[in-house]
């Protein structure tokens, strides 16, 4: 890498680092008030983490018992998962005739997290059995976070799809993968580009391996759940992929109407990958200090079934917008905000038919994985 790419990736991943988090507090826009589509594929996991646990052998024997959700942002959904995994476990251990642990729970997320409304939410006192000591843990998941073999169990949901930057040739003007006018993965875009954020992905994830194999004690288990894609070829669309083309079809609208400067919409793009489940398997197997003990691929259930066009517009603007607000607001602008997200829910009402067609096949892909023991 040139000393100016190199420079420039730094600066991509700082900016993700410093800005990315999901809309803060409690409001119409929050994340906690815009993420029970979350919640509930949470739930559709449930079995898959209760087996998971359930025939998780190594781990009977610790006084106290350490847990992290990497991403767990500021909403109930981080509370809801804590309460189950420790359920779990206290069963297991209670199953077994063995004193229950103590839990030790590290909420983490990026800096620029609302941690505060997740401790308010945590200071509303859980019933007595289902008590924990819990600790905030702010920094990206890419990075070591954790002293070594601290963590007998990781969560982390809906998390690692976002890449800790932009390919940097996508928003490269001299390079033949530069995105101009567009701001994801698309079928007019430049050929190649898609090979250009697995390669992102590629590195991220083991980013991440790397750092928990060092985290996480011998036989200790993860248990990861992704957007993810149901069909190998990385230029067919997935359902994100085609609700990030038409949020650049609202940004290109706020260009024509001279709200958006051309080169703001040039310059951004979403830091964003939809895996395919045997992408994943691979990059565990290449890193190699992971088994899988379990890999499914959930096909999400259409919760806007019973909505009319407009208003299944409006209600993925809202959720879109307690992702990504944070990041476009830095990008293009607080003012712009607003006529976005409002011309974003028209343009998908617009384009429903296509957008429920890949709805339909949106994708969570569960990833259960245990620390090898070295031998
Ligand atoms: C859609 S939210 C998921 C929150 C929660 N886990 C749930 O299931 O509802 C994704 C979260 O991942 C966090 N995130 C993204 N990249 C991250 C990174 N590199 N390190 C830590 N957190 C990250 C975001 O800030 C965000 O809070």
């Amino acid at each position: 890498m040139c000393s100016e790419v190199a420079a420039e990736a730094f600066h991509n991943k700082q900016k993700m680092e410093r800005v990315f988090s999901m809309n803060a507090g409690n409001g119409d826009y929050s994340y906690a008030q815009n993420s029970t589509w979350q919640k509930d594929e949470l739930l559709r996991a449930k079995s898959e983490l209760e087996e998971c646990i359930k025939s998780w052998k190594t781990i009977l024997e610790c006084e106290t018992l350490c847990i992290a959700d990497l991403g767990c942002s500021c909403g109930p959904n981080a509370l809801l998962i804590t309460e189950i995994i420790t359920t779990l476990i206290r069963n297991k251990y209670a199953h077994n005739g063995i004193r229950v642990p103590d839990f030790h729970v590290f909420y983490n997320d990026l800096p620029s997290t609302d941690f505060n409304t997740l401790f308010r939410l945590l200071s509303a006192a859980p019933p007595v059995e289902t008590s924990y000591f819990a600790a905030g843990v702010p920094g990206s998941f890419y990075t070591r976070l954790f002293p070594p073999k601290s963590l007998h169990f990781v969560h982390s949901s809906f998390s690692l799809h976002w890449l800790s930057q932009v390919p940097p040739q996508v928003e490269d003007k001299n390079s033949k993968l530069w995105n101009k006018g567009r701001i994801y993965i698309s079928e007019k875009g430049p050929a190649g580009i898609e090979d250009a954020y697995f390669a992102q992905f590629q590195e991220d994830f083991n980013c991440f391996l790397r750092a928990r194999a060092k985290e996480v004690v011998e036989g200790g288990r993860m248990f990861l759940v992704l957007n993810g894609r149901l069909n190998a070829g990385r230029r067919r669309p997935t359902s994100s992929a085609l609700c990030w083309e038409a949020l650049g079809f609202a940004i290109q609208d706020l260009v024509s109407q001279g709200l958006i400067e051309e080169e703001k919409l040039n310059s951004f793009n979403m830091p964003y990958y939809d895996a395919f489940e045997d992408e994943l398997r691979s990059e565990v197997d290449k890193e190699g200090s992971f088994n899988v003990v379990g890999l499914k691929v959930n096909i999400n259930y259409d919760d806007l079934e019973e909505f009319d066009d407009k208003d299944k517009g409006i209600i993925i603007s809202k959720q879109t917008r307690a992702l990504l607000e944070n990041l476009i607001s830095y990008h293009f602008g607080e003012g712009v905000v607003d006529a976005l997200f409002n011309r974003y829910s028209k343009v998908i009402a617009a384009n429903i038919i296509q957008i429920d067609e890949l709805l339909k096949e949106s994708t969570s892909i569960i990833l259960a994985l245990e620390r090898a023991i070295s031998t």
